[in-house]
């Protein structure tokens, strides 16, 4: 079991006069010169309906950069058909052979697709240059690296003790059956994950993305079939969800889903899959990362321009939409007026507009649906008894959909946004008691329906301790003196529990255990 030892990849930077700057700036130009026409795979084939939905940049939604062919239930069948016929040669195939496929696809990201993996994602799902760096090139080439290194671990679990006479042992086994994948709009490189990491297991896969994902996602698939992928070992369709979901969640041979994306849709789905039950040959793995309320606690002792740069950066990079981003902070009233002065000025120095232009770091929130709900939260708030807009408040969508980075103070800890996903920029503070920081402890845990991330910030190791105890089931990312954001594979697997998932823990051994069904065998001599 001699595989490379990862290192996570180092993050290229973008300066001004750079040579990546330069090769990204020209990767960036050729999504927008041409209207890619983008078709499923299906087994070997590149699947074109004639039946199209349109991408645009969300920043500026009257440039069409893309149209994609949308599969219907027949397409779906297809895919099925096409991952099992795979099957059999792909789970015989050497566990050396499938993590060669998945080495290499991280290594053509990292080399020669990296600028225009990243060119994608920041033209398709508005993600600003260090955004895009961080998301489809790092952490998606750490996670195949990685996964690599936790398979192997697998494979090389302790045998089970064999007493004179016998020889007992567990093969890991690949399900039996097919998986469904499906990803959401916001990570490029959880695109990527979901389907490779149950590959790599020497599963099939049918792969379903989010329609604003779908340009960075066939970029991804071209990737994967580059670097020696099998045909029909993972099939990229794209259409209704609903419409899909009903045949996936009929068939037989479903052996699980890998999601990540919002509570409701997850929940609707693990519904839809027990009423099913009695339709699969096996209990079908259901693994899903979800939505998130993630906080921010400041305690009286925390140092307060380190507070200021892990709440900004926490709520508002990606524009607040990534699941970890802070959307509540609980602020000490003993450092709130030096905190507050510091985080307006943070976040007045956040410039906004398009990705084209290096230094906006606000870029346009996904669709018209969030732009939407954002608006209609931000406009309630203004209306709402005892909460304040401190930051931002406006939004237009006349050529992109932009949302100020928005703070409001309220001085009811149950006001609607410190518990709804909302999904954006929009940060709510409140402000406690000092002498209440122990009701302040409980109320977080209370009001934490969700379970993804959280941090404190505090210099009182006694305080530390005590938060870190009471929260214990408040957030699956934990973070002391830090952004709630950001975790890197390799260093801080990922998940929540609760609302926010089943903390399987993508990037780890724990999440591919799951795509295993091991066989014990005791033979007798
Ligand atoms: P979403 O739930 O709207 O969509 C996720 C995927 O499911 C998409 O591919 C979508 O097309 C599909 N889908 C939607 N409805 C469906 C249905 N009824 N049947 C079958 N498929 C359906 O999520 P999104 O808006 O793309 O992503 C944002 C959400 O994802 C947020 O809630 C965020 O917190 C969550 N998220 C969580 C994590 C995590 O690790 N916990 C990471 C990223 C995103
Ligand atoms: N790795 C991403 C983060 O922690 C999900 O923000």
């Amino acid at each position: 079991f001699n595989v490379p030892v990862p290192v996570n990849e180092p993050v290229l930077q973008y300066a001004k006069g750079s040579k990546e700057r330069d090769l990204l700036k020209i990767a960036l130009d050729k999504v927008y010169a041409t209207t890619l026409d983008i078709p499923m795979f299906i087994g070997a084939q590149e699947v074109k309906t004639g039946e199209t939905g349109s991408i645009r940049p969300p920043h500026a939604h009257q440039k069409v950069i893309a149209n994609f062919h949308k599969g219907d239930k027949s397409h779906v069948a297809m895919a099925i058909s096409e991952a099992l016929k795979a099957k059999e040669n792909w789970e015989n195939t050497s566990w050396e052979h499938r993590a060669a496929i998945f080495l290499r696809a991280a290594d053509l990201i990292a080399g020669k697709y990296r600028y225009d993996l990243n060119a994608a994602t920041m033209a398709g799902q508005s993600k600003n240059a260090y955004q895009a760096e961080i998301d489809s090139a790092c952490e998606l080439i750490d996670f195949l690296r990685f996964n690599v290194k936790y398979m192997t671990e697998i494979y090389q679990q302790q045998p089970p003790v064999s007493p004179a006479g016998s020889w007992n042992r567990v093969e890991q086994r690949p399900l039996e059956g097919f998986v469904f994948a499906l990803t959401p709009f916001n990570f490029t490189a959880i695109a990527g994950n979901l389907p490779a990491s149950v590959a790599l297991m020497g599963n099939v896969v049918v792969w379903k993305p989010a329609d604003t994902q779908i340009y960075a996602a066939q970029l991804i698939m071209r990737i994967f079939l580059e670097a020696g992928l099998p045909a029909g070992v993972i099939n990229l369709i794209y259409g209704d969800g609903p419409s899909i979901g009903e045949v996936i969640f009929k068939h037989p041979d479903f052996a699980g889903i890998h999601f990540t994306g919002s509570t409701k849709v997850f929940q609707e789905i693990w519904k839809t899959i027990g009423e099913n039950i009695h339709l699969y040959k096996t209990y079908p793995r259901i693994v899903g990362e979800t939505g998130g309320k993630d906080f921010i606690l400041v305690h009286a002792s925390a140092d307060v321009k380190a507070a200021s740069t892990a709440i900004a950066r926490g709520a508002f990079e990606y524009q607040g939409q990534k699941c970890s981003a802070a959307s509540r902070v609980y602020v000490s009233n003993a450092v709130w007026p030096t905190l507050k002065e510091l985080l307006l000025k943070d976040v007045a120095s956040f410039k906004m507009g398009p990705v084209e232009d290096f230094s906006n770091f606000i870029n346009a929130v996904i669709d018209e649906k969030s732009f939407d709900k954002l608006a209609k939260a931000i406009g309630d708030a203004k209306q709402a008894d005892g909460v304040e807009i401190i930051a931002g408040g406006h939004y237009d969508k006349s050529v992109g959909y932009f949302i100020e980075p928005t703070i409001l103070v309220t001085q009811d800890p149950h006001y609607s946004s410190m518990s709804d996903e909302l999904f954006g920029p929009v940060l709510s503070i409140y402000v406690y008691d000092d002498e209440q920081f122990d009701e302040t402890l409980d109320l977080i845990d209370q009001t934490s329906a969700y379970a993804l991330t959280g941090a404190i910030l505090a210099n009182d190791r006694y305080v530390i301790e005590k938060a870190a105890y009471k929260l214990r089931n408040a957030a699956g990312n934990f973070y002391i003196n830090d952004k709630c954001t950001g975790a890197v594979v390799g260093q801080q697997p990922f998940g929540g529990a609760r609302a926010s998932g089943t903390n399987d823990k993508a990037g780890s051994m724990i999440n591919l255990l799951r795509w295993v069904s091991p066989r014990t065998i005791k033979e007798t001599f």
